[in-house]
C-alpha cells in the first residue's frame, strides 16, 4: 500500500446478512461522465442513466473543477431517474457502490460522498469500487462474451488516462505486464485530434475523419515496435505528426491531408498495439482470452487488429459494446457484485467501505489486500 488513504477490510457491522444479494445502485463520477446504474444480484442491468458532461469542449480537455460541480448538480436527478426507470424505491436497493478512485479527486469526492450519504440514509452498506478494476471486469458481465470471460485473461486497458497490459488472474488478482512510459493511448488520440483542429474528446472525431483517409499515405514512426516486453510509448509518434503539420503554420489543413494524417496515425497506433499485445500474450501463455477495455477500445480499426492478433494466437477476443467501453456505472455495479461474491466465496465478511476515502491513485495491485485473510491485516 502506498499512501495515507489506505483502507482495511473491516468486518460487517450491522447490515443484514447477504446484502451482496443486491440489487446494487452504482455511481460513476471519476472523470466527466456522471452515471448511475442499478443491477440485480445476478448482474442484470435493471436501469442506467449517463450524462456526458458538455462543459469541457471549449477548453479542449476535462476541467476538474467544472467536472466536480457538474457531478454535484447532476447526481440527485440522475439517481432518481435511474430508480424511476427501474421501477424501484430506494428501500428496495440492497447496497450502494461508487468509484472511489483512481480519477479526478473532486468528482470522486462528490460521487463517493453522495453514495455514502444515500447508503447511510437507507441503512444499507456502501462498497468502494476501483474504477480500473471495473473496466477490467466488464467483460464478465452476464451475456457479454459468448461462453463467458473465464479467468485468466489478458486485458488491454486503453483509455484517456490508462494504457496497460494486465494479467487478470481472478477478482482482485491483477498483474501489470506493461504500460505506457509517457502518454496514455486516449491522451495521444486527443492531442493529435486537437492538432488536426477536431473537437473534444478527440478519439471518436479522429476515427471519423480517418474514414476518408489513406492509412499508408504518411510515414509515421512505430515507437517501441519490435522491442521486448509490452510497454507503450506514444509521445514520439505525436511529435512526428506535429512536424508534418509545421509547414502549414496557422493555415487550415487541406481536408484530404488531415484525413490521411488521421488514418496514418490510427494505423501506427494499431500496429504498435498489435506488436505489444503479441508480446504480452507470450508473457501470459495461460490466457485463453484477450479482452480490450477503456474508451479507446471503442476504436474499430484497433478492435479489428486485436481480433486478428488473438486469432493468430488461437485465442478468443472480446471487447465490451461501445457504451460499456467508455466510462459507465454498469461496470461499477458489476465490480461491486464480483467483489462481494469473491468475499463470500473466500468466507470473508462482506466489504463495507463507509470510511474509505477517495483516492486519485489506486494501483490495481493493491486490490489483492481486500481478500487477505482478516488475521493478516494489521
Ligand atoms: O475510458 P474512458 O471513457 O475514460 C477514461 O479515460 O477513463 O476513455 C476516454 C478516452 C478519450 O481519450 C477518448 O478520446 C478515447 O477514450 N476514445 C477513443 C474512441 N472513443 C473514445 N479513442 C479512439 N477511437 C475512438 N473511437
Ligand atoms: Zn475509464
Amino acid at each position: 500500500m502506498t499512501d495515507g488513504n489506505t483502507q482495511k477490510n473491516s468486518p460487517v457491522s450491522g447490515p443484514a446478512q447477504g446484502f451482496a444479494g443486491g440489487p446494487v445502485l452504482a455511481i460513476e463520477s471519476s472523470c466527466d461522465e456522471t452515471a448511475c446504474a442499478i443491477l440485480s444480484a445476478e448482474g442484470v442491468c435493471l436501469a442506467q442513466k449517463i450524462v456526458s458532461q458538455d462543459g469541457h469542449a471549449e477548453f479542449g480537455g476535462v476541467v476538474p473543477e467544472i467536472a466536480a460541480r457538474a457531478h454535484l448538480a447532476l447526481l440527485p436527478g440522475l439517481v432518481q431517474a435511474t430508480l424511476d426507470a427501474a421501477g424501484m424505491t430506494p428501500q428496495e436497493i440492497g447496497f450502494v457502490a461508487a468509484s472511489t478512485g483512481p480519477g479526478l479527486i473532486g468528482g470522486l469526492i462528490v460521487g463517493a460522498s453522495f453514495a455514502k450519504g444515500l447508503a447511510l440514509s437507507l441503512g444499507k452498506p456502501f462498497v468502494a469500487v476501483n474504477h480500473v478494476e471495473a473496466h477490467a471486469l466488464t467483460a464478465r458481465l452476464p451475456g457479454l462474451v459468448p461462453d463467458g470471460a473465464a479467468f485468466p485473461y489478458l486485458l488491454l486497458l486503453v483509455s484517456g488516462g490508462h494504457c496497460q497490459c494486465i494479467a487478470v488472474d481472478g477478482v482482485g488478482r491483477y498483474r501489470k505486464l506493461g504500460g505506457t512510459i509517457d502518454d496514455a493511448a486516449g491522451e495521444a488520440f486527443d492531442k493529435v485530434a486537437k492538432m488536426l483542429g477536431l473537437g473534444w474528446p478527440g478519439g471518436p472525431a479522429l476515427e471519423k475523419l480517418a474514414l476518408a483517409g489513406n492509412p499508408n499515405a504518411i510515414p509515421l514512426p512505430r515507437p517501441l515496435m519490435g522491442r521486448a516486453g509490452c510497454d507503450f510509448s506514444f509521445s514520439g509518434l505525436k511529435t512526428a505528426l506535429s512536424q508534418k503539420l509545421a509547414p502549414y503554420g496557422q493555415d487550415p489543413l487541406p481536408h484530404q491531408f488531415a484525413a490521411d494524417l488521421a488514418a496514418s496515425f490510427q494505423q501506427a497506433v494499431a500496429d504498435v498495439v498489435a506488436d505489444r499485445i503479441t508480446n504480452a500474450l507470450h508473457m501470459m501463455p495461460e490466457a485463453s482470452l484477450l479482452v480490450a477495455a477503456g474508451g479507446v477500445a471503442a476504436n474499430s480499426v484497433l478492435r479489428a487488429r486485436l481480433e486478428q492478433v488473438a486469432a493468430g494466437a488461437g485465442l478468443r477476443f472480446a471487447a465490451p459494446p461501445l457504451r460499456l467501453c467508455t466510462d459507465n456505472a454498469v461496470m461499477v455495479g458489476w465490480a461491486a457484485l464480483e467483489t462481494c461474491r469473491e468475499a463470500a466465496a473466500l468466507g470473508l465478511p462482506q466489504p463495507e467501505d463507509s470510511t474509505t476515502r477517495p483516492r486519485p491513485r489506486w494501483p490495481l495491485e493493491d486490490m489483492a489486500s481486500r481478500f487477505a485473510p482478516l488475521e493478516s491485516i494489521a
